[in-house]
C-alpha cells in the first residue's frame, strides 16, 4: 500500500511550493491537482469546446490523458506546463472545477497516480474528498494580501502583466467559488493540521510539515543523531 499525505488550501498559501519540497525531501512524487484541472480547462479552450456546457466538458475530460512526470504536465503527448499558468486559463478553470464529471474523472486519476506512487498531493479536496483516508492531512492558509503579493509576483515572474489589484480581485472571486461551490468545496479535513503561513518562510512551513510527515511514519523528525 503506498503512502498519502494530503496538503490543500486556497491559491497563494504556499501549498504547491511545500508540496513541492517535502516530496523531494521525502523522496516521493508530487501530485498538483490543480495542474490536471487547469489542463481541461486548455485542453476546452484549443478545441473550441463551450466551458460552460457541463455535457460537453465532461465528454472531453474522459478523452483526455494527462499525465504528471515529475517536473512537467503533459496533455496528451505535450508538455503544456507553462500553457496551464496563464492569466486566461487560470481565469476559466472555475469551469471544470464546478464540473461534477470532471471532478470525478479527475479524483480517479488522482487515486491511480497515488496507488502507484507515495504522493504529496496538493489542491482543494484532497484531505476531504479523494484521500478522506489519508493518515496525515495538512491545510494551509495565509492572509488575502500576501497570497495575492505571492501570485502576483509569480505572474511577472513568467512575464505575464498583471496588476496586483487585477490579481487580488480574481483571487477573491476564486476564493469565494472555490469555497462556495455545491461540489467539493474548499474546506479543511476534520483531521488537517491547520497552518497559516502569513509572514513565514515557505522553509519554515516545509520543515514543519516534513517532521510532522516523519512522525506519522514513525520515524525520527532530526538528521542529525542526538546528543549523548
Ligand atoms: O491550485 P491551482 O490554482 O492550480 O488550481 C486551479 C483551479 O482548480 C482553482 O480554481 C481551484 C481548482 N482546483 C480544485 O477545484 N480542486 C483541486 N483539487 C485542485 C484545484
Amino acid at each position: 500500500m503506498r503512502r498519502v499525505v494530503t496538503i490543500d488550501g486556497p491559491a497563494g498559501s504556499g501549498k504547491s511550493t511545500v508540496a513541492r519540497i517535502v516530496a523531494d525531501r521525502l523522496g516521493w512524487r508530487l501530485l498538483d491537482t490543480g495542474a490536471m484541472y487547469r489542463s481541461v480547462a486548455l485542453a476546452a479552450l484549443r478545441a473550441g469546446v463551450d466551458l460552460a456546457d457541463e455535457e460537453a466538458l465532461g465528454d472531453l475530460a474522459a478523452r483526455l490523458t494527462v499525465s504528471l512526470p515529475p517536473g512537467q504536465v503533459v496533455l496528451d503527448g505535450r508538455d503544456v506546463s507553462r500553457d496551464i499558468r496563464t492569466v486566461e486559463v487560470t481565469r476559466v478553470t472555475r469551469f471544470a472545477a464546478q464540473n461534477p464529471r470532471v471532478r470525478q474523472i479527475l479524483a480517479g486519476w488522482q487515486r491511480a497516480f497515488a496507488a502507484e506512487n507515495d504522493t504529496i498531493t496538493e489542491g482543494r479536496d484532497q484531505g476531504t474528498i479523494v484521500f478522506p483516508d489519508a493518515p496525515c492531512k495538512f491545510f494551509l492558509t495565509a492572509n488575502p494580501t500576501e497570497r495575492a503579493r505571492r501570485r502576483h509576483a509569480e505572474f511577472l515572474q513568467r512575464g505575464e502583466s498583471i496588476s496586483f489589484e487585477d490579481v487580488l480581485r480574481d483571487q477573491q472571486r476564486r476564493d469565494a467559488e472555490d469555497t462556495e461551490r455545491a461540489i467539493a468545496p474548499l474546506r479543511a479535513a476534520d483531521d488537517a493540521a491547520v497552518l497559516d503561513t502569513t509572514g513565514r518562510t515557505i522553509d519554515e512551513i516545509a520543515t514543519l510539515v516534513e517532521s510532522a510527515v516523519r512522525c506519522s511514519l514513525g520515524e525520527s523528525p532530526f538528521s542529525e543523531p542526538p546528543l549523548s
